[in-house]
């Protein structure tokens, strides 16, 4: 499997990196299409990226912009992601609010990912059983190979079928709503960002294992590697990317 990636000397510059990446690729999008989608994940390591594309200058008008997955909290909860991007993005780029298709962290977790389901076959158009295609989708490494709110050994890993779900986290004593593999590995282009220590084992398994989702859910669109580029921080990159 061939890897792009870029290593950087720090996490904000591996974030900066990102961000312009992500920015260059809707711009090409925007070059043959009407209107374009990006779908954004949370945590902490993105937010200078956020503030990167909020500095960009980049013409948000025809950007559709939904999230990888969400916390089932409300969208003022420090732990939104929704709140990540609005304080570090959204406002500050001044983000069209009708491009926004926030997850309703604060509905019921089931009817949150049953909306947010129907929100996405809307602006995709989809017929019954169809799979959007994200131009591009912006993804994260966690500590123990998760992504989106995939964790090892999550049943709904082996979803193909739906677009996205209700999941409860063990560890985090939480629900959230996650995008589905079947809607990360049809997607255009893949950015994913990690950086911090804690990721260089990660990286290390996702990169070097055999394919195990179950085990290494980050593996999910990454493993074959097409549209798939990383950013990492030298201590993410650690021995398993040259820097
Ligand atoms: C979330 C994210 C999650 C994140 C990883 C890495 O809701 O937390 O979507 O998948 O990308 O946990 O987070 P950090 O990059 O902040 O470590």
């Amino acid at each position: 499997m061939t890897v792009q990636s870029f290593v950087y000397e720090s996490a904000e510059a591996a974030s900066v990196a990102c961000a312009r990446k992500l920015v260059e690729l809707l711009e090409r999008a925007l070059s043959t299409q009407p209107r374009v989608s990006v779908a954004v994940s949370g945590g902490t390591t993105p937010k200078p990226m956020f503030a990167e594309m909020a500095q960009s200058h980049f013409n948000w008008t025809n950007v559709h912009l939904f999230w990888v997955d969400e916390r089932c909290v409300p969208p003022t909860d420090s732990e939104s992601n929704y709140k990540l991007a609005k304080d570090h993005f959204i406002d500050a780029a001044r983000f069209p609010a009708a491009n926004v298709h926030r997850i309703q962290g604060e509905l019921p977790p089931q009817e949150a990912a049953k909306l947010y389901g129907d929100d996405i076959r809307a602006f995709f158009k989809l017929s019954s059983g169809a799979v959007p295609q994200f131009d591009v989708i912006h993804r994260g490494l966690g500590p123990d190979a998760h992504t989106a709110s995939l964790f090892p050994g999550e049943p709904l890993i082996d979803d193909h079928k739906n677009l996205a779900a209700a999941v409860y986290v063990e560890k985090f004593h939480q629900w959230r709503v996650t995008l589905l593999p079947a809607v990360l590995e049809a997607a255009r282009h893949t950015l994913m960002l990690a950086a911090g220590d804690d990721k260089a084992q990660p990286l290390r398994s996702v990169l070097r294992q055999p394919y195990d989702p179950k085990k290494y859910p980050a593996q999910i669109t990454t493993y074959d590697g097409a549209g798939v580029i990383w950013f990492l921080d030298k201590a993410a990159a650690g021995t398993a990317v040259r820097s």
